[in-house]
């Protein structure tokens, strides 16, 4: 049995162009099969559950498949997101010391003042781009602060999580034959070197002179009695600095932008605070920030009736399993009672997102200040917000908002 993905293209680069696209192909089967560059794509919610569960059949590491170029190859060896068992789990088991529920909790009034300082730097404006002076510095000062890195430097950040992430190409289209492939190394490589050897500077740094930060704790952290060594820091850090931030401006965008759409969503938060967190999630399950993950099949393999060959690639389309009607109920409502709501949105298994609770924790403190401060927050509709490519990212890169002070 072989679906091939329908070939209708969307004619808009909105996140409701996305949904709509991914609803029509998941109504079309939830595997497709794109014969001429050899991926699948999964648009339902147990076959993507699956795949993401089952590491040794579904792969995390592309090294054997991608080209090779050096700042790609160094930024690899830390970075465990694109790792699997044994590997994997001895380096994360070393962040996750660092990141306990404890640590995380401990956050908090920092979180709290941080977002009180920003607001109150815009000096009473009633209307100001939410990204720009709130969602994006917020995330990024927190974790930069937490690895010890200038805060200062946070406009190159987000320079450099831009070009990685592509997220400002119009395309939908996934290019992953080798051509292509070194073209997209090639044109970010400078950025991925820039990033590397800014890292490996600080790191060095850390090792000369340790301080309370968790570069230091990574320098001096043994695994099976054996340190780090600089270089395989530099991914480990990096990968903590782009994930930390990128994701959460992303789902502070989204649960703003929701909130709008759904004024009674919005009326019932402001009158009971404490249904924030389930409606954290599920803004992260109607508009997950990053709407695909993917992974490499292992051997010869079958999912639901397909037979996948070793090495193929399998896209999971996380937008399109959390809106799956197998798995959710009316799924295109977005209803803050959702119970329960195992959304996909910080994947699934031994990948499962590590900084989930800091995410969690930032967004529950920032929309409840947002909401105690203003009596009323509005999306400018003369201005409409500006989205990265969301077939790469669900995010507004610009949203303009007029606000009523409490
Ligand atoms: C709303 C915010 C966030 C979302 C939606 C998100 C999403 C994800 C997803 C889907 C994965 C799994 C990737 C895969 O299976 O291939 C992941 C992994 C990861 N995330 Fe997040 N993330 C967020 C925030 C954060 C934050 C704040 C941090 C760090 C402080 C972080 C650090 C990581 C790390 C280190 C991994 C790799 C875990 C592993 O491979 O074991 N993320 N994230």
């Amino acid at each position: 049995m072989q679906a091939t993905t329908p070939t209708a293209e969307p004619t808009s680069f909105t996140p409701e162009a996305l949904l709509a696209w991914l609803r029509r192909q998941r109504e079309a089967g939830s595997i497709h099969h794109d014969e001429q560059q050899r991926i699948w794509q999964v648009f339902g919610y147990a076959d993507a559950e699956r795949v993401l569960s089952d590491p040794s059949w579904f792969s995390s590491d592309f090294s054997e498949i991608m080209p090779h170029q050096r700042d790609f190859d160094l930024f690899s060896r830390g970075n465990f997101v694109r790792m699997d068992p044994p590997k994997h789990r001895k380096l994360r088991g070393l962040v996750s010391q660092a990141f306990t529920p404890r640590m995380v909790t401990g956050l908090a009034p920092r979180i709290a003042a941080l977002t009180t300082e920003l607001l109150d730097g815009l000096r009473g404006a009633t209307r100001f781009d939410l990204v720009d002076r709130l969602a994006y510095p917020l995330p990024v000062i927190v974790i930069a602060e937490l690895l010890g890195i200038p805060v200062e430097d946070r406009g190159t950040f987000r320079k450099w999580a831009e070009a990685l992430f592509s997220s400002n190409q119009q395309t939908t289209e996934l290019k992953l034959d080798e051509a292509a492939l070194k073209t997209l190394f090639d044109a970010v490589a400078p950025t991925m070197r820039e990033m590397n050897s800014y890292l490996l500077a600080h790191i060095r740094q850390r090792r000369a002179r340790p301080a309370d930060d968790l570069t230091s704790e990574l320098v001096r952290a043994e695994v099976d009695g054996e340190r780090l060594d600089d270089q395989e820091i530099v991914g480990f850090v990096g990968l903590l600095l782009l994930a930390g931030h990128i994701t959460t401006t992303a789902l502070l965008g989204n649960s703003i932008l929701i909130l709008d759409e759904h004024p009674d969503a919005a009326t019932e938060v402001r009158a009971d605070p404490t249904r924030l967190p389930a409606a954290i999630e599920e803004v992260l399950r109607y508009r997950p920030p990053f709407p695909r993950l993917a992974r490499r099949a292992t051997s010869d393999v079958e999912l639901a009736g397909h037979a996948i060959a070793a090495n193929e690639i399998v896209i999971l389309w996380i937008a399109a399993a959390n809106r799956d009607p197998a798995q959710f109920p009316e799924p295109d409502r977005f209803d803050i009672r959702r119970a329960p709501n195992p959304h996909l949105a910080f994947g699934r298994g031994i990948h499962f997102c590590l900084g989930a609770p800091l995410a969690r924790l930032e967004t529950k403190i920032v929309l409840g200040i947002l909401l105690e401060r203003y009596r009323e927050i509005v999306v400018a509709r003369d201005e409409p917000a500006e989205f990265y490519n969301p077939w790469t990212m669900i995010s507004a890169k610009r949203l303009p908002v007029h606000v009523r002070p409490a």
